[in-house]
């Protein structure tokens, strides 16, 4: 074990529901601020001035890694992306080494990796903070970005034009965990993924309900849901989470529908299996009449997309806020810099 034992950011498991709510309503204030002319707070600007942060990533990557290089030189710092053949990441070396040398010069590490037992190892023997850029169960960085939209979207408070809060707003209020998003429903139509578990944990300490519809045999594992459970069993005004097969079934009454690949990284050799799996779970706009979704539904998709997993209509039409869902991945990182390096894991 290192000396300094500092704080990672894994999964959204590793946060209260009230870590979590503050990560995202900062991620709110840096955006408008930004936007508003005023700029970084005084002690953002400069705060990683002479710091190196690496980004180890053994998979490809477009939103997460220009959002983290760009999330660090916001805050000053220089950010080093080292890409699979460029150092030895789990080859050739073990990662308890790569993970004590790594982190003895640098200020954090953002490690994108195939297996989640990978970047548990890195943080284990880390001494700087490691922030997970995706592993085959989680991607925390995705999810302060999606609820840091749907906060911008669907709470009263951050959008005074946003539809009238539902009656369920309530449960949530008044508690450290508010986004003003309690008794909103999100449906996930698609693969139950390492997206959706982040999401599911996220939507759980926030009360935000989540419905989700995956085919047969591709149903969130045991282990995971006991996850989402602990998360509400400790949330002040839990989501509450409902698990179908018919993606009409799942988009009734919902605020936003969201879908992801039905192939993640690492299960290529599964792919003509699972785009006959996934037949009739793309998104469509007759999906969300069918299945009674609110008239003003919105579409988020992570990102990358494929035509199978939603029709151009939705993706490309005026439900869509992928866009800013990819943008917002910008202001999640830099909170996640500010609350796990700037703050040393302090989160308040
Ligand atoms: N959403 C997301 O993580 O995209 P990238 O794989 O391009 O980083
Ligand atoms: N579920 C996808 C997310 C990509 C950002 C994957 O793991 O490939």
């Amino acid at each position: 074990a290192s000396p300094f034992a500092p704080r990672h950011l894994l999964s959204i498991a590793d946060l209260t529901p009230s870590e979590f709510a503050t990560l995202v309503r900062s991620a709110y204030a840096h955006k408008q601020s930004v936007k508003t002319g005023e700029g970084l707070p005084p002690s953002l600007r400069g705060a990683l001035a002479g710091q190196t942060v690496a980004m180890t990533f053994s998979k490809r990557s477009t939103r997460t890694r220009v959002s983290s290089e760009g999330a660090v030189a916001a805050l000053g710092g220089n950010p080093m992306f080292l890409g699979r053949d460029d150092i030895q990441l789990g080859v050739n070396e073990s990662l308890h080494d790569t993970s004590v040398v790594l982190s003895s010069m640098v200020a954090a590490i953002f490690a994108r990796v195939g297996p989640h037992s990978d970047v548990v190892d890195l943080a284990r023997h880390a001494s700087a903070p490691v922030l997970n850029a995706l592993s085959d169960l989680y991607h925390p960085l995705q999810t302060i970005a999606d609820f840091l939209t749907l906060h911008e979207t669907l709470a009263p408070s951050a959008t005074p034009s946003a539809a009238s809060a539902p009656s369920g707003t309530a449960r949530a209020a008044s508690t450290g965990a508010n986004l003003g998003l309690g008794g909103r429903k999100l449906a996930w139509v698609g693969d139950a993924n390492n997206v959706l578990f982040d999401l599911a944990i996220g939507a759980a300490k926030t009360g935000v309900d989540l419905v989700i519809a995956t085919p047969p045999g591709y149903e969130i594992p045991q282990p995971i849901r006991e996850q989402i459970a602990a998360a509400a069993a400790e949330a002040p005004a839990p989501g509450k989470l409902s698990e179908m097969q018919d993606p009409a079934e799942a988009v009734s009454a919902a605020d936003v529908i969201f879908t992801d690949t039905w192939v993640s990284m690492g299960q290529e050799e599964e792919k003509v299996k699972r785009l006959r799996a996934f037949e009739g779970f793309q998104v469509t706009e007759e999906m969300g009449r069918k299945g009674g979704a609110k008239d003003g539904w919105k579409f988020m998709h992570c990102l990358p997309r494929h035509p199978e997993e939603v029709s151009d209509e939705v993706f490309y039409g005026n439900r869509t806020l992928v866009w800013k869902e990819a943008e917002n991945r910008l202001w999640a990182a830099i909170a996640a810099l500010e609350a796990f390096v700037v703050n040393k894991g302090k989160i308040e």
